[in-house]
């Protein structure tokens, strides 16, 4: 897969979706883009190659884009989500994957399709959409669920105060082999002792990934 190539136009098209994604909900659109970061990063921390962190940093910026699909009764509710809107928000990461579904013609884009289908799967198998174990788990999907459940953690909703660093980092270890994949929680464990990862992040920061700002 290395030898694949990423589109000159992946930027301008991930720049193009992420602006409606930003007109229509701020917290999700700078969600996704800390979570395209840090996805970048844990495949650094794994030394992947070039086309492989592209990956990781386009299906972290996607991967909730599928939101804005949903009522606005239930992407911008200030209080917990009941289990019937639960159920519908479930549907944000295969909504996800119909937004980019035009661009699949292209195998960049189309590589980045399992990674956004499957972010909410869980090692043990009782994630969502399709309840997957394990390995079976595409790698991008088990690498977003850490960088992308620490990013929600450490960021504030209108029902509930952001965690410190040190509440996600015991969430990760205490779930880690059942909620996450207990080899990546390692690596992404000693990259942030490394100082890799940024873990004082405020709610207020705005985080423009690069490939955003030259689109
Ligand atoms: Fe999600």
């Amino acid at each position: 897969m290395t030898s694949d190539k990423i589109p000159d136009w992946a930027a301008n098209a991930a720049a193009a979706i992420l602006q409606a994604v930003l007109k229509k909900d701020p917290f999700t659109f700078y969600h996704c883009c800390r979570v395209g970061q840090a996805a970048r990063k844990l495949g650094i921390a794994l030394g992947l190659p070039e086309y492989e962190l592209a990956l990781l940093e386009y299906s972290g910026l996607f991967h909730d884009i599928g939101k804005i699909g949903l009522p606005d009764y239930i992407l911008l509710k200030p209080d917990r989500l009941n289990e019937c809107e639960i159920e519908q928000m479930k549907n944000h990461a295969q909504m996800s994957v119909d937004i980019i579904r035009p661009l699949t013609k292209h195998p960049f884009f189309r590589h980045l399709i399992p990674g956004i289908r499957y972010h909410h799967e869980r090692f043990n198998g009782q994630g969502y959409p399709m309840g997957l174990i394990g390995e079976k788990i595409p790698f991008i999907a088990r690498a977003l669920a850490i960088v992308d459940s620490v990013d929600a953690m450490m960021h504030a909703r209108p029902y509930r105060l952001a965690q410190n660093w040190d509440y996600a980092k015991n969430e990760l270890i205490v779930y880690s082999g059942t909620q996450f994949d207990p080899q990546l929680v390692e690596v992404y464990l000693d990259a942030v002792k490394k100082g890799l990862f940024d873990t004082q992040q405020s709610s207020d920061e705005v985080v423009i990934p690069t490939i955003l700002k030259s689109a």
